[in-house]
């Protein structure tokens, strides 16, 4: 600070101007010289989430999960107390892929009748019930219910989204549809959602992991690391944003020609490419593009390129964990293969599990060194010498897949030897958590008023 105030008064630098705040002692802290040099392309964003589930939770919540796999609407009644429970009601609804690339308008309508269609089925149209909103998308939040969408990932492309609130997004929704109210109280990332719904049931996880379509983490980050939030006491969950990991290019050199070709077709091509090699949207793909590339230096499919292997997206999540299952058969690889639309020999057979195989433990190992390096993070934070944490997880690939777990496990042992880290499986999805946060903001709101 001292020298950035000799070098405006020397007229070098803020066009000769010292404002207060440059002379005022203590201003600059270590974390904003931390932040101001750092060039990571991981996102790190506040969640306005400082605590996990107590217990005293309490209420009727709506509850919406958008950019997994399924699009659902819930219903959570939450009972605190001694004899706490968690009710929850639920309805998954299709989003058609001309609604996630269409324009923001149709989406955020497309989801507003589904609201409608779950409110009459659960009969309950007229209550105005808070509602959160789990939005597994990076939004950059000033609160717990305004999120500023910075960029589209997976399989979504609506247009005049990016750089809005989506809440906002969302109310403009429900009115323009003139039929209810409802009262949003907090958007959250899935990965958040995650956490809550694990922590409501072990107060020791601090941490929310999917391996689903995507790859994302969050955790509890101690609030005087977070340059971005005001206030030194406590703790904030903070959305890693990992996806992004490798954006800048400090993964070029493990990524494989494989890698890229999968990255140049996909809709946001150059990003996100941490995820593109963990997550289950893009382990298939990055099959598929090897097979071809043995297929035409002759090692596969007789040499033969079939229009099914030109197929983008034929590879599912659901058909990598079948073809490695250890209980099949070479036989059922070659069935499941042919179901796919591809001729194989049982050599060509082995050679597919054992492709799937090496890209499947690659995605495992590198998603475990993410998070071995969290676990570490959160054990210097807090000065342990061992630290014993819980890890909330979702997502299709994590729960399918034979091996992905396994391994991820075992490469966080390896690469965080002292921490003791436990994989809780969330069993209810994030929309519980969801809506553990929306009480937890309703009583803040009372609070206030
Ligand atoms: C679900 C969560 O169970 O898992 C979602 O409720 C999350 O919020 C999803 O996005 C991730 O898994 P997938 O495989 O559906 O992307
Ligand atoms: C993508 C999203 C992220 C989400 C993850 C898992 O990486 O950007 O917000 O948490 O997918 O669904």
């Amino acid at each position: 600070r001292l020298i950035l105030v000799k070098m405006a008064k020397e007229g070098l630098l803020f066009e000769g101007r010292i404002t207060p705040e440059l002379l005022t002692k203590g201003k600059f802290e270590t974390k904003h010289v931390s932040a101001i040099e750092n060039d990571s392309e991981l996102k790190m964003l506040p969640t306005f989430v400082r605590s996990t589930p107590d217990g005293t939770e309490n209420g009727d919540f709506l509850a919406l999960d958008l950019g997994g796999t399924n699009f659902r609407v819930l219903l959570v009644k939450i009972r605190s107390g001694k004899r706490r429970t968690v009710e929850m009601h639920n309805k998954i609804y299709a989003i058609p892929i001309e609604v996630m690339q269409g324009t923001g308008e149709e989406l955020f309508d497309h989801i507003v009748t589904c609201i409608s269609d779950f409110l009459d089925y659960m009969g309950i149209k007229g209550a105005r019930l808070p509602l959160g909103f789990t939005f597994s998308f990076p939004c950059k939040q000033t609160s717990l219910d305004a999120g500023i969408l910075l960029n589209w990932t997976k399989g979504f492309k609506a247009t005049d989204c990016e750089g809005e609130d989506v809440v906002y997004l969302l109310r403009e929704g429900i009115k323009r549809r003139e039929e209810f109210d409802l009262d949003v109280v907090a958007v959250v990332n899935d990965t958040v959602g995650t956490m809550m719904t694990c922590a409501y049931e072990d107060p020791n996880c601090e941490i929310g992991l999917i391996v689903g379509t995507g790859s994302n983490a969050c955790y509890m980050e101690e609030m005087r690391n977070i340059e971005m939030v005001d206030g030194e006491q406590g703790r904030m969950c903070v959305n890693t944003e990992w996806g992004a990991f490798g954006d800048n290019g400090c993964l070029d050199d493990i990524r494989t020609i494989y890698d890229k070709a999968v990255d140049d077709f996909s809709l946001n091509a150059g990003k996100q490419r941490y995820e593109k090699m963990i997550s289950g949207m893009y382990l298939g793909e990055i099959v598929r593009n090897i097979l071809i590339d043995f297929t035409k230096r002759g090692f596969l499919f007789r040499g033969q390129i079939s229009e099914t292997l030109k197929t983008r997206h034929i590879f599912e999540t659901k058909f990598l964990s079948q073809i490695e299952s250890d209980r099949l058969a070479l036989l059922q690889v070659r069935t499941i293969l042919q179901q796919l639309g591809l001729n194989s020999t049982c050599d060509d057979s082995i050679i597919v599990k054992t492709v799937c195989g090496a890209v499947s433990r690659r995605a495992a190992q590198l998603c475990g060194a993410g998070m071995a390096a969290i676990v570490d993070k959160i054990r210097e934070n807090r000065g342990l010498e061992r630290l014993e944490i819980t890890v909330g997880v979702d997502g299709t690939l994590y729960k399918l897949h034979p091996h992905f777990s396994r391994i991820m496990h075992q490469t966080v042992k390896e690469l965080a030897p002292n921490c003791d880290v436990t994989f809780l499986l969330s069993e209810d999805g994030s929309g519980k958590g969801a809506a553990l946060i929306t009480a937890v903001g309703c009583r803040l709101r009372e609070a206030e008023q």
